[in-house]
């Protein structure tokens, strides 16, 4: 699907200073960020990353569980392996995920929730893959009162500037994902509706930020 093949081929052209921007970016803060949803999901004996990226989540996860990662860039990917030899990395999509139905404990995503294409469908295979009472914890961006204005001006006053300095693709690709974000109360309803029960919402960066964990009902 082009909008896949778009996503894939963007992050793989980002992947070799994609750490370097996140942290700058997120003030040195997306490891403490990602720490937190990892607590979420302590004990878990296999753990499953999903747009695992450059596999930061799966690097500061427990090296006793079996630590699995997907993602649709294979450029994301090869940096992950040379950083988790031990990790197992997958290309795969997060809406077909190649597992086994309960095989896995915990399923993490950070920053990816909100480029998913069809969220249902993910959360589908979510409760499909997870075990009984498996958790879910998803770290993401808010979206807040100035979502909706950056969008108007992407979309119109500085579309023109956007189209020249990144292409059509990529621009498109910006708004579309700032779009496409939530806020708690948006994705609490989304994952109750889909099977998940929400135990806890943790805000970061001034709410900016947030991790919620869920479990399967
Ligand atoms: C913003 S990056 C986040 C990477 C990493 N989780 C992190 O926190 O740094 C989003 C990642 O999600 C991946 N992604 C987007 N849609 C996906 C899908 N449907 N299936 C698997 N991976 C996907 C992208 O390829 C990209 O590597």
């Amino acid at each position: 699907m082009k909008r896949k093949r778009i996503t894939a081929d963007i992050f793989s052209s980002v992947s070799r200073h994609y750490d370097i921007f996140l942290n700058l970016i997120t003030f040195r803060k997306i490891k403490d960020w990602q720490m937190t949803m990892l607590k979420e999901v302590e004990g878990a004996k296999t753990l499953l990353d999903v747009g695992t990226g450059t596999g930061e989540v799966l690097l500061q996860a427990d090296p006793q569980a079996l630590r699995v990662g997907i993602d649709l860039s294979l450029g994301m990917l090869k940096i992950a392996h040379k950083k988790c030899s031990d990790c197992g990395f997958v290309l795969a999509d997060a809406e077909n995920m190649p597992f086994k139905t309960s095989s896995c404990d915990a399923i993490t995503l950070s920053l990816v929730y909100r480029h998913l294409h069809n969220r249902d469908q993910f959360l589908k295979e979510a409760r499909r893959v997870l075990k009984p009472e498996g958790k879910l914890a998803i770290l993401d961006i808010n979206k807040f009162w100035l979502t909706p204005l950056l969008v108007f001006f992407m979309k119109f006053l500085i579309k023109p500037l956007g189209l020249i300095l990144f292409g059509r693709e990529k621009w498109e690709f910006f708004i579309h994902s700032l779009e496409n974000s939530l806020n708690e109360e948006e994705l609490k309803r989304e994952l109750e509706a889909n099977g998940f029960k929400v135990t806890k919402t943790q805000k970061r960066l001034f709410g900016i930020v947030y991790i919620v964990s869920a479990q399967r009902i």
